[in-house]
């Protein structure tokens, strides 16, 4: 796995509507390799959703530096889940997956399958028609999941895209992209406030301290790459998940 991307002494301040100033990260270091799972997890206010929009390009203005060894082309190598399922409310669910697709022109029979395919993964296909409007919320997460992996990025930016979720719509999901992972090896950034979450979906875990948020640890998960529900009762998978929560408090 060679190095994909490196974030060195990241900071951001924003300058709220009164004029305050809040620093959400400060002197941010974290490598990412190419095809690797990265969780990051820490308290809410932390600067997550922020450091995930950096590397997304959706946000310019920072000190310090990100650097690619081989740069994302926008709208084609990034996929990216929001934490609040930015769906657009008219269009249905089919034209909603499908709208990265139609950024780049591709309207290839195997791209119109591919949208089938990740809607039958999602469980919506009954519901591709509908609009956002029509869906739960744990729904519209699911639709959103399925938008950003509709274009088959190579880098998956996730924001707690299973947040929304119940628990076993939640754990399907988990080995869903897993299975996903094993095919494809993309490169995959999750935030989440699960350790299990966390635990179960990464290589490696890197904790944020809070705001202004910087990387207080990075772990290597200590479990086989190959895994299924049956991981989840290993004691490694306790002992590290635990440890885990132990560094948030
Ligand atoms: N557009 C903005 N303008 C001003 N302040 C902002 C803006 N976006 C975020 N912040 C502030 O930056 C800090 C980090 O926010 P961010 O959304 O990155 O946190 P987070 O770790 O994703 O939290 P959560 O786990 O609750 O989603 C917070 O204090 C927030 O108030
Ligand atoms: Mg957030």
């Amino acid at each position: 796995m060679g190095e994909l991307l490196s974030v060195r002494e990241v900071g951001k301040t924003y300058t709220g509507a009164k004029g305050q100033q809040v620093t959400a990260l400060a002197d941010v270091d974290l490598d990412v390799a190419e095809g690797e799972v990265v969780a990051l997890i820490g308290p809410s206010g932390c600067g997550k959703s922020t450091l995930l929009r950096m590397i997304a390009g959706l946000d310019g203005a920072f000190d310090g530096e990100l650097t690619w060894t081989k740069p994302p082309r926008p709208g084609k190598d990034i996929g990216f889940v929001f934490q609040e399922p930015a769906l657009l409310p008219w269009r249905s669910v089919e034209r909603n997956v499908s709208l990265g697709l139609e950024a780049l022109r591709d309207n290839s029979s195997e791209a119109r399958q591919r949208v089938r395919d990740l809607l039958e993964l999602v469980g919506l296909a009954d519901f591709a028609q509908c609009f956002p409007k029509e869906l739960s919320g744990g729904m519209r997460q699911r639709a959103a999941i399925a938008r950003a992996l509709a274009y088959d990025p190579r880098i998956l930016l996730m924001d707690e895209p299973f947040g929304a979720l119940d628990a076993i719509t939640r754990d399907r999901l988990h080995d869903d992209l897993l299975r996903i992972w094993e095919a494809t090896r993309k490169t995959i950034i999750l935030v989440t406030h699960s350790v299990e979450e966390a635990t179960y979906l990464a290589d490696r875990v890197a904790v944020m301290s809070a705001r202004p948020g910087r990387i207080k640890a990075v772990h290597h998960v200590p479990l086989d790459r190959d895994r299924d529900p049956s991981t989840r009762r290993l004691p490694q998978f306790a002992e590290f998940a635990g440890m885990l929560r132990q560094e948030l408090e």
